[in-house]
Parts: C-alpha cells; structure tokens; sequence
C-alpha cells in the first residue's frame, strides 16, 4: 500500500473564514542553517494530532503549510520553517519579516499525514521533513509502540531539532539512526527496504528525490505501508492525449478545440474566458476575479480545489484520488485542464 501525501505549503488572498485562527507570534529563533523554529499562541486553540499541519495566510495573499512539531494544548503550535533557496516570498517573509509580537492567520490544523494503527513503525526522514515525524515519535513512545527513526541531512548544522534526536538515542540508541552525507553515512535504501519486516507502517517526509526513491524501492515489497509526506511537486504522469476528432456541438460533452482551447464559465459572474493551451485555469481566472485561494501552483497542496458544474476535467494533480478523479465532482485549477470544450465551474 502506498499513501502519498502532498503539501508545502502561493495563494491569492483567501477567503477570511478559512483562516480562521489569530496566533501571535511568541517566540522565533534559529534553530540550524536555513531553519527558524516558530511559537505561534493562541486563545482555545483546537486540538492537533501528530502528522498535522497549519496553513497560514502570509502578506500578498501567499499560503503556506507547515507541520505542527509540539504545542501546549489550547494556547501554542509550534513550527519550523526552512528558507527555500527559490522563496517565492512564503519562507523568506517567515524567516526575514516576521517578528515576535506580530499577529499571523491560520486555518485550524488540518491531518491528511496522520498515524495509522501498525504493529512497527519505520520514520524516514529527509531534512526538514523531520518536522511531521517528531510529534509520531512522541505518541509511540507514550504508546509503548515499536519505532525505528533514520533522519537524514546534508550536514549536522542544516539539520533541525538534533538535541531532541540524541535525547531518543540516548533513551534507545538501536532506535535512532543518522545519515549525514557531509560525514560520509549515506542511507542505502534498498538494503534497508529489503530488511524490514511486513506490515511494516513506512512513514517519510522530505524532498522528492528522497520520496521517488522510496517508493521505488516500495515497490518491490507490496506487504510495507507506505505513507509519505512531499516537500514539493510530485512526479506526475504525462497527461493523456485528448482525443479530438470527436468535437461536436454540445460543448460541455464535445472534447476540447483542436488547438489545445476550452472555454470556461464562471458561475457566479456568468462570464466565459478563453483558457488557452499554455495557460492555466488559475492565471486565466486571476486577469478577471480576485481573491482566489492558491499555494504550490503545482497540483500538490490542494488549496484551489474547485467544483466542477459541468464538462469533464483532465485531471494533472496529485492531491486528488483516483477514484474522486473519476467522479470528476471537483479539480485543482493550478495544473488540471479540461477534456471538453468548455467547462462551468464553481467560481
Ligand atoms: S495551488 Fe496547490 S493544488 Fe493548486
């Protein structure tokens, strides 16, 4: 079984309500190169369970996601950011603007990365992907569970929260294992893979090369669980060739126009834009509509999810399952096109 799960959390400005949280920021301190740890507090916060992260509606209508690393329950989240080299503003706001004593909106902690039940569990993690897999650690251990942490880094100084990682070696050293390529201890995952008993739970989280690799190896071995976490955009498939020899008249049934084309209606203005075969449904929206919710703008985060009133998506994204595909009830308008020649979507 493999579960990915896809976040990072560049949004437009989203909708007030789904950001509902006002959390001061209470605390911020560098805590390794390139990573800022975050104590955001609150009045009642809602609870959050290991795996869970927050969204927060940073200036200029970007959104990030990051995962919750330990709280007080009610009152704080705690967060740790890495600076991306390609900062889009979302990291780089976080890291260079934001203050102690400034007040940031978030959406109540949302789960698609949570524990399920299993017998052991196995923790790969890539660099800041250390961030889901912490609060997993700390369940387990108050469960009594089996766990089996390998953490991985470029270098000890790039790598997040290591006191709290020596701190579980030092309680169970078998149950640790660091790999620093700096220090010459590479991971050799097909070797690890290979040795790990089935119905092993795998959870991982960290940057793609690190996840295709995994999953590669998991392949090979259909009786591991596989849950993962991505830092950035999946490898999706091509999409299929849309069969345009069928257009007739109807054009919510008939396929798309021969020069890649589709029209577009959005319902709630009744205007109809021409999205053009380099374009994406959300730049086309954007010339004409404020205040749509996006963030990776590549088909992982799910933030412009949308409904589909009528026509026939082609779906490009990685957040949704196959068999919501299928229903064809909604689309991310960031990389998902259409197969007809028009669509009315919820907009
Ligand atoms: S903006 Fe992330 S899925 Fe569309």
């Amino acid at each position: 079984m493999n579960t990915t799960i896809t976040k990072d959390a560049t949004s437009d400005i989203a909708p007030a309500t789904k950001f509902s949280l006002q959390l001061t920021v209470t605390d911020k301190a560098a805590i390794a190169d390139g990573i800022v740890k975050l104590q955001l507090t609150g009045d009642d916060l809602p609870p959050w369970e290991p795996g869970a992260h927050l969204e927060l509606a940073l200036p200029d209508g970007l959104v990030r996601a990051y995962s919750i690393v330990a709280g007080t329950t009610g009152r704080s989240y705690e967060l740790a950011i890495l600076l991306e080299p390609n900062s889009r503003g979302g990291s780089r706001y976080l890291h260079e603007q934001l203050s102690i004593g400034d007040v940031i909106n978030a959406t109540p902690p949302k789960n698609a990365f949570a524990l399920a039940p299993a017998t052991r569990y196995v923790f790969i993690a890539g660099g800041i992907g250390i961030t889901p897999i912490l609060p997993m650690i700390a369940r387990l251990k108050n469960e009594g569970k089996s766990w089996q942490l390998y953490y991985l880094g470029r270098s000890r100084a790039r790598m997040a929260y290591l006191a709290d990682i020596q701190a579980l070696a030092d309680e169970a050293a078998s149950s640790v294992s660091l790999h620093i390529k700096d220090e010459g201890c590479r991971l050799e995952l097909a070797t690890l893979v290979s040795a790990l008993a089935d119905d092993t739970a795998v959870y991982s989280c960290g940057p793609n090369s690190l996840m295709d690799a995994l999953s590669a190896e998991i392949t090979r071995r259909p009786a591991l669980h596989l849950y993962m976490e991505r830092f950035g955009r999946a490898e999706l498939p091509a999409a299929a060739p849309v069969d345009v020899t069928d257009c007739d008249d109807e054009a919510t049934q008939a396929t798309c126009n021969p020069d890649g084309s589709f029209e577009l209606e959005l319902s709630k203005s009744g205007e109809t834009i021409t999205v053009g075969k380099d374009e994406t449904i959300l730049e086309c929206v954007r010339k004409v509509r404020q205040g749509l919710s996006f963030s990776c703008s590549d088909g992982y985060c799910g933030t412009c999810e949308t409904a589909v009133l009528a026509g026939t998506p082609e779906h490009r994204d990685s957040v949704l399952s196959e068999e919501e595909k299928q229903e064809n009830r909604t689309m991310m308008i960031c990389v998902s096109r259409s197969k007809t020649r028009k669509l009315v979507l919820d907009l």
